[in-house]
């Protein structure tokens, strides 16, 4: 069977983000399991203006649908801001319809509550973009899962909830390729 495309989404874009070695450490453990193509997608890299904004470049926003079409499943790497997602996530979601419609997402969120408020926000957008988000959730504490909150190490009871999260990704993602 042909495997699903699982985009690894970085959902911040600011100097001196985290969120690379969080996606970095995700796509390790999800390449051994050898069950899907999986692909790191960096906002950062499409340099979107605010949707609809007057004088915005939005030459890349094409560049952006073309990726997530591409996709067949997400795993949302999420950082809590102020109780929610970050604006350049919420922008980029913003952004696309069709391309987010009936394809399934997992969460790894952070933050000094493991991002929870953050993962419990993006789940109500993900709704309305018709994305089936999974109920495991590896949640990242700042104070444990990182040194002085900048280095990311991991306890090793999360590498299980991920593996634990891309179990119930896959299948989702897989079943909803039929509707499409
Ligand atoms: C604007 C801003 C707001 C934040 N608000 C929260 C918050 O409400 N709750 C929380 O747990 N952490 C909060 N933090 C801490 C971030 O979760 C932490 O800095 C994290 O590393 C940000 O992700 P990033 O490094 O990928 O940008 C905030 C950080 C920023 C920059």
């Amino acid at each position: 069977m042909t495997h699903v495309n699982i985009g690894i989404i970085l959902g911040s874009t600011r100097e001196g983000r985290v969120s690379p070695q969080v996606g970095a450490w995700v796509k390790e453990i999800a390449d051994q399991r050898g069950d899907a193509n999986y692909t790191i997608i960096d906002i950062a890299d499409y340099k979107l203006p605010l949707l609809g904004e007057p004088g915005g470049d939005a030459s890349k926003a094409g560049a952006w649908s073309e990726a997530v079409a591409k996709q067949d499943g997400f795993v949302f790497i999420v950082q809590e801001y102020n109780h929610s997602i970050t604006g350049a996530l919420k922008n980029a979601l913003d952004y696309l319809r069709d391309e987010w419609n009936n394809k399934a997402a997992g969460i790894v969120s952070y933050g000094s509550v493991g991002g929870a408020r953050a993962a419990e926000h993006l789940r109500g957008i993900l709704g309305e973009l018709l994305v089936a988000d999974i109920r495991v959730h590896p949640a990242l504490s700042l104070f444990t899962d990182f040194e002085n909150g900048t280095d990311f190490k991991p306890k090793e009871v999360q590498v299980d909830s991920v593996n634990q999260m891309l179990d119930q990704v896959i299948p989702w993602a897989t079943a909803l390729k039929t509707i499409r």
